[in-house]
């Protein structure tokens, strides 16, 4: 049979689509890359972002509209949505979905398509596991220079605003040995970076070895030139750590150290388990002992009962941690979570995109000021696959800290590390020549 599967939402997602790939693959499912020549749909849904469930249902009525009743589709829906929507698919029998496999279920996804293949009925399995890591699945990756390895799964903080905890479950890892061992696989088939995933990757805890050993490991794995992790959460970062990622050449320095908000009331509402204050602290420190880290963050506008005083708090720790990016949201509410529960979503929509815009406004100036800094600085670049559609106009790579650097000229190797120096800068890359 031949599948047709469309990914949504963050990293995780992506490499569960990997995942869905390997085990459906040994099932002797085709993997095809046009949906008009599937015989099955499947969609790897996101509930992060805002009106998911809506999309979704308008992207399962396309594909049916688009197929016609001459030429039937099975469509199943996979991920994060898969727990909503068990009860619509119970209780609305118009529904046109076939089977929903939820994030731990993906090694029954063959058994849940004969079933609803063979007795026509529609089926599910939503269950989550405090166990089920996949670690002995070994995820059918796209080539390039990049392997994402999740090394741990779910998480146990519930933020107020977050979804995930009730989506993916309690948090639980892999094996250090296990993951070392598939980054031995993937230097071999030619990989020169990789990056450690997980919901909350720093509480990476296998029996007494932390998410500190754990890099230590994979960076002494020979032939791997690179090794970044995401996301973290500021709460995880013992001196053990940021002291392992200062002397290690192979950790590259850059950290996705999630703020959310600058103020402490709104911070404690989210059960972010800090105050801004700790958070510079957490800052200052590691700027401290890495002096050249990039550092980016999350952050959220609008949560219940912020007012502009409060907003002007987190636009104050954003000029004060000088991010050198972030990636900001305005809340939306989101069902079963503790805030969707206590706290009606009040701030009115202009306030919030008001908001994000001067937000926005400062993160981009920090950025550029960041940028210009890096004018004149030498650094190794890794040489990044170029982009398939397009004709080659320029090589890019990237930084050690994660920036990206357009080349002067081409002729070099993916997989490539070139000395350059940087010559210009943007507020959304750098230029650099080589040495
Ligand atoms: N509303 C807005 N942003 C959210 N995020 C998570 N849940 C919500 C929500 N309900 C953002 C957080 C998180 C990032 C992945 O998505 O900033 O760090
Ligand atoms: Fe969500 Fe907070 Fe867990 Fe991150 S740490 S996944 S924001 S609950």
């Amino acid at each position: 049979m031949k599948v047709f599967l469309e990914t949504y939402g963050c990293q995780m997602n992506e490499y569960d689509s990997e995942l869905v790939r390997s085990i459906l693959k040994k099932e002797n499912y085709e993997f095809v890359a046009d949906e008009s020549g599937a015989d099955i749909v499947m969609l790897n849904t996101c509930a992060i972002r805002e009106h998911a469930h809506r999309k979704v249902y308008g992207r399962v009525h396309s594909i049916r509209h688009a197929r016609g009743k001459e030429n039937p589709v099975m469509i199943g829906i996979l991920g994060c949505m898969a727990t909503n929507l068990r009860r619509d698919l119970l209780e609305d029998r118009s529904l046109k979905i076939d089977f929903i496999a939820g994030p731990d279920s993906y090694k029954r996804l063959g058994q849940l398509i004969r079933e609803a293949c063979d007795e026509g009925q529609k089926s599910y399995d939503v269950t989550l596991s405090e166990f089920e890591t996949y670690a002995d699945v070994y995820p059918s990756r796209k080539e390039g220079i990049n392997a994402w390895i999740a090394v741990m799964r779910g998480c146990n903080n519930f933020c107020t605003f977050c979804v995930v905890p009730y989506t993916r479950g309690r948090e639980r890892s892999r094996s250090p040995e296990n993951i070392t061992e598939e980054v031995r696989r993937l230097v071999a088939e030619g990989f020169k970076q990789v990056t450690l995933l997980g919901q909350n990757v720093n509480s990476y805890r296998h029996e007494t070895h932390d998410f500190a050993y754990l890099m230590d490991q994979v960076s002494r794995v020979p032939g791997i030139e690179r090794v970044r992790f995401t996301s973290p959460h500021p709460k995880d970062f013992p001196d053990r750590f940021l002291d392992l990622m200062a002397v290690n050449p192979k950790i590259c320095k850059h950290i996705h150290l999630p703020l959310q908000a600058g103020n402490n009331r709104i911070l404690d509402m989210m059960n972010r388990t800090y105050t801004h204050e700790e958070f510079m602290d957490l800052v200052a420190k590691i700027r401290r002992k890495i002096p050249e880290i990039t550092l980016t963050t999350d952050i959220i506008v609008g949560f219940p009962t912020e007012t502009d005083n409060e907003f002007e708090d987190t636009l104050h720790i954003v000029a004060a941690a000088g991010f050198d990016s972030a990636f900001t949201f305005k809340y939306s509410e989101r069902q079963g979570t503790m805030a969707c529960r206590k706290y009606p979503d009040d701030v009115p929509e202009a306030a919030k995109t008001e908001r994000i815009m001067r937000l926005n406004e400062l993160q981009k100036e920090i950025t550029f000021k960041k940028n210009l800094a890096h004018i004149g600085q030498v650094h190794d670049i890794l040489i990044e696959p170029s982009c398939q559609d397009k004709p080659v106009t320029h090589t890019v790579g990237r930084t050690d800290g994660n920036k990206l650097v357009i080349l002067s000229r081409n002729g070099y190797q993916t997989g490539e590390m070139v000395k350059v120096k940087i010559t210009d800068a943007t507020p959304h890359a750098l230029k650099a020549c080589p040495l």
